[in-house]
């Protein structure tokens, strides 16, 4: 195989003796016009298309709570756009090469792909366990990837973009990253010996010496620059946006992309090169393009893509990934969505601390629902939270048993709607010019579920879920309040007038709901559904240009009016109970308001 450039690369240091004039200046302009080409990429899918993306998960080891977390979110956000009429896919799935995967294949005995597989699945479980729809599921062995990461890699090769040279530095192999003397530290193994640490994760590291392929990253910092300054939305909450510009002040060095054979035969070689690996975070990244084609037909989705992933992976996926795409002339990713972690008595779960969360016996306790609904409303993507049995249980209970639920149970009871319909609305009883029965906070509470659909629209498309739910919440309460106000179980049906205001209220009562359970859908699907079930809404009468909230009041027509109520599919959220002080189980079903 032929070397495009001679090129010697110490450590961080490395020196080019290019002969290429020229060759920079023309791929510059492809690189411009693949950033052209992600700014306009709205303008290019005329389809009203998305495409999302969790991490690939490493299978060293069995899936925990900050996992189901990532992919949680995503499903929320691909629920969320199908409920807009969008065409959306959704891609997860498994990391599985690598240094710490043969590893961990090695302690336990097993040869890699078969280790590879078990775990894998135990992933897929669990997140079809957990709701979680995904319409790809890719796997780093898969032979369709092979060929898209070799592809790539041949790009990007043609390019001159990755020549031969040498790496000398620091290595994590639990993070599968390299390095610079800066972001190591000294510190005790728990057997007492020194040894060196990465600042960030806290993960032990080596020092690495070999020949290996190096990728021109260093050519790329003012073209990533250029596309963060010009994107200021691209890498979402804002300060890991700042915290990309900020790494891209520093020094950006040429980057390893392979590994020794010898050091690491579970990977896929280099093309042309089987002496060499390719490395881990080059072979996982393209799996975003696997997915959806590539190399062949691949665009449509492409040109659409959002991230999710976790704080830790932010330099992966801000900077190695757009450069590597620039250097293939491909477009970048519309927004990469950042968020925080799940900690356990302040510390990051990990296997070594003891403190991980299993999701499947979480989910189990709390329901599938609870622990979407949990991780969700508390979860804030710019800042790390922790998890206590205590904190999942009181909010549950607050606000889908009590609040929501206690809602639902209010206004279907048989006592207060002895029709088990969609009562008519009367507006003589709550009229716009505020004449009727109707007090002012009522017509507070009317605004602002009117509005609610543009407040929580606003926060699922920059994935603030928990503000989202906490103006969702906002409202149960108020409506809550409006039935606690009013009394309508003090009122007598055989008295016309009070019959109408009981029928006003209950209306109302039900419209809220039913906007509240529309919105509700990406989060909680399945409390969603049995919810809107109750309330009689067809399936195809959920999405977003449903909502329509309170026709009758607004002037336009309300087409669930006296329609029969659905069938009732029991509680909607079952309290759950502490018992014998930290242990929790879910109760059985009290049985709903008849
Ligand atoms: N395999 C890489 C990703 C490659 S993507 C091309 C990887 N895998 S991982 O299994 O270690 O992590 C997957 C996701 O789980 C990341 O988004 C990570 O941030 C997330 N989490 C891991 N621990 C977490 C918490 N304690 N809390 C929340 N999320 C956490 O990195």
């Amino acid at each position: 195989m032929k070397f495009p450039f001679h090129t010697v690369a110490r450590g961080w240091k490395t020196f080019h003796r290019f002969q290429q004039k020229g060759v920079l200046s023309e791929d510059q302009r492809l690189w411009s016009s693949a950033l052209k080409c992600s700014r306009s990429s709205s303008q290019l899918c005329k389809e009203k298309c998305f495409y999302i993306t969790t991490p690939i998960f490493y299978v060293n080891a069995a899936p925990h709570l900050g996992h189901l977390y990532s992919a949680v979110i995503a499903d929320c956000l691909h629920r969320w756009k199908l409920l807009q009429g969008f065409e959306s896919r959704f891609a997860t799935g498994t990391d599985e090469h690598g240094l710490k995967i043969q590893q961990a294949a090695e302690a336990a005995g097993k040869d890699p792909l078969t280790f590879c597989t078990e775990v894998s699945q135990r992933f897929e479980t669990l997140f079809s366990s957990c709701s979680v729809s995904f319409t790809d599921y890719i796997r780093t062995t898969e032979q369709r990837h092979r060929r898209a990461v070799e592809h790539f890699w041949s790009v990007l090769w043609n390019k001159g973009l990755i020549y031969k040279g040498s790496y000398e530095g620091w290595y994590s192999t639990q993070d599968e990253s390299f390095l610079t003397p800066s972001q190591v530290s000294d510190a005790l193994d728990p057997s007492g010996k020194e040894v060196k640490v990465s600042l960030e994760s806290g993960h032990k590291v080596e020092w690495m010496k070999e020949e290996n392929y190096m990728f021109r990253l260093s050519s790329f910092r003012s073209l990533l620059l250029d596309w963060l300054v010009k994107n200021p939305s691209a890498v979402q909450p804002e300060r890991f946006h700042q915290a990309v510009l900020q790494w891209l002040q520093e020094d950006l060095p040429d980057l390893s992309v392979s590994r020794q054979r010898s050091r690491l035969q579970w990977g896929i070689p280099v093309p042309g090169d089987p002496e060499q690996t390719i490395y881990v975070w080059l072979d996982a990244l393209v799996n975003y393009l696997t997915v959806v084609g590539y190399p062949e037909e691949h665009e449509r989705w492409w040109h659409v893509a959002h991230h999710v992933i976790g704080k830790d992976i932010l330099k992966f996926h801000a900077i190695y990934w757009p450069a590597f795409l620039l250097g293939a002339g491909l477009p970048l990713p519309q927004v990469i969505h950042v968020h925080s972690h799940w900690t356990v008595g302040g510390k990051k779960m990990s296997k070594s601390l003891g403190n991980v969360v299993d999701p499947f016996e979480h989910s189990q306790m709390f329901t599938n629902d609870g622990m979407r609904y949990f991780l969700l409303r508390q979860g804030v993507p710019d800042t790390d939270c922790d998890y206590t049995h205590d904190k999942v249980l009181k909010l549950l209970n607050a606000e889908l048993a009590d609040s929501l639920g206690g809602l639902l149970n209010r206004c279907t009871a048989p006592a207060l709607n002895p029709a088990q319909v969609y009562p008519a609305f009367c507006s003589h009883s709550f009229p716009r010019d505020r004449r009727g029965r109707a007090v002012e906070e009522d017509y507070h509470m009317v605004e602002t579920v009117r509005s609610l659909s543009t407040v929580v629209e606003k926060h699922y498309e920059s994935m603030q879920v928990y503000k989202a739910l906490e103006a969702i919440s906002a409202c149960v309460r108020q409506t809550n309040g409006f039935i606690q106000r009013h009394t309508p179980w003090k009122l007598d049906r055989r008295d016309s007038k009070d019959g109408r205001w009981l029928d006003t209220i209950i209306h109302l009562t039900l419209e809220c709901l039913r906007v509240y359970g529309t919105l509700l859908q990406p989060v909680v699907p399945e409390i969603s559904d049995r919810l809107l079930t109750r309330l009689g809404v067809q399936s195809q009468e959920r999405s977003w240009k449903d909502l329509d909230f309170l026709g009758r009041y607004f002037g336009t027509d309300c087409s669930f009016e006296g329609r029969p109520l659905g069938s009732n599919c029991g509680l909607l959220f079952s309290r759950l109970e502490t018992q014998s002080g930290d242990k929790q189980k879910t109760m059985k079903s009290k049985k709903p308001a008849q």
